[in-house]
């Protein structure tokens, strides 16, 4: 794996794009050289667009959307798809979804979607599912499976107690640290489906698995968490590669659990602090991942970005660029198993990359 600085990166990864930083990811995966299934692929997520009232939104999350659509449309050669990685909506109003949705229709190609708690919990999905489709599906592409999770259900007693309102509901899953929320939950109905769907699927078969929750348990107070993690992965455990890319968190993690690759992907709207700089609640921020800093407030870009994901040898490099920012690249390391920062993954050079301008 190679640091490649801005200029390089864009020069070889898509000459095309304009310079600077973009909020949204492209994703290659590549077999090795020669490979005729070599394809990419862009991601996009959390866009949380938020309506006002009328016709009016707030500006900046629309332009973080606006910006990452006009710049996937720029790339060369094209991704065969764009993957959108939920929270368009901030509240899950019919208006926000349609505004997202209006914005990401200037999007050439194909797009496929997961539903994040802030499309969901107003109307349990019912607006989501009527524009996109159902919650969970799989489909293949060019030697790849990929997974579409719904990730973010929960358990049946809290999702059906007598809420005022749907909005109500809404409003207390969208609060961070509050003790009347629920962790989330793929659910048995989705297990059960997921292992027949990869009972198919040749154990050989590079897999990989869009989430909006990570499948793995980082901080339960923001719910950066999935209450049955355990049980998704064990139905990934018997494949060679597999591969869980998930937004929700709206920053840089990565993990190795077994034979699973885990990585966040960034929001186009803002980033969250990592869990770790607030003590109120245990913890699991995995030990591999290195926290970018905050991000300046008078840049409203910065920590927003995209990725270029290179899985050349059938595990992920992740390669982040970051408006205002340093570049990252956090690319699996053969020789240790499992992902790895290498400019800042040695301990006595553990120093987040710092905003320079
Ligand atoms: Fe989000
Ligand atoms: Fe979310």
């Amino acid at each position: 794996m190679k640091q490649l600085n801005r200029r390089q990166f864009l020069k070889r990864g898509s000459a095309l794009l304009a310079a600077g930083s973009l909020p949204f990811s492209l994703v290659e995966v590549a077999f090795g050289k020669g490979s005729e299934e070599n394809f990419t692929f862009a991601y996009i997520s959390d866009s949380h667009i938020t309506h006002v009232k009328g016709n009016q939104f707030v500006r900046n999350w629309d332009r973080g959307l606006i910006r990452a659509v006009a710049e996937t449309n720029l790339m060369d050669p094209r991704p065969d798809f764009t993957f959108y990685g939920g929270d368009i909506a901030q509240l899950g109003k019919p208006e926000e979804i349609d505004h997202g949705l209006d914005i990401l229709g200037g999007l050439k190609g194909k797009l496929h979607y997961v539903m994040g708690e802030h499309d969901y919990y107003v109307d349990l999905g019912d607006y989501w599912r009527k524009q996109l489709g159902p919650d969970w599906h799989s489909f293949d592409h060019k030697g790849v499976h990929f997974v579409v999770l719904n990730s973010i259900l929960t358990h049946k007693e809290w999702m059906h107690k007598k809420w005022d309102s749907g909005m109500d509901r809404m409003k207390q899953m969208a609060r961070l640290d509050n003790p009347n929320g629920s962790p989330f939950l793929v659910g048995e109905e989705q297990r059960t489906w997921l292992k027949n769907d990869l009972a198919k699927v040749s154990r050989d078969t590079p897999v990989i698995v869009f989430s909006h929750s990570p499948l793995q348990k980082i901080y339960k107070g923001w719910n950066f968490w999935t209450d049955d993690a355990e049980q998704v992965q064990a139905l990934l455990k018997p494949f060679k590669k597999v591969t869980v890319l998930y937004g929700h968190v709206h920053q840089i993690q990565y993990n190795q659990i077994d034979n699973i690759s885990f990585h966040a992907v960034m929001a186009t709207a803002w980033p969250w602090p990592y869990p770790s700089t607030y003590k109120q609640a245990e913890s699991h921020l995995p030990k591999l991942t290195i926290e970018m800093n905050r991000a300046d407030p008078f840049h409203e870009r910065d920590a927003t970005g995209w990725q270029f994901i290179n899985v050349a040898t059938g595990n992920v490099d992740m390669h982040y660029l970051l408006p205002d920012n340093q570049n990252r690249i956090v690319g699996f390391d053969a020789t240790k198993g499992h992902p790895v920062d290498k400019q800042y993954q040695i301990a006595e050079n553990r120093i987040p990359p710092q905003i320079h301008y």
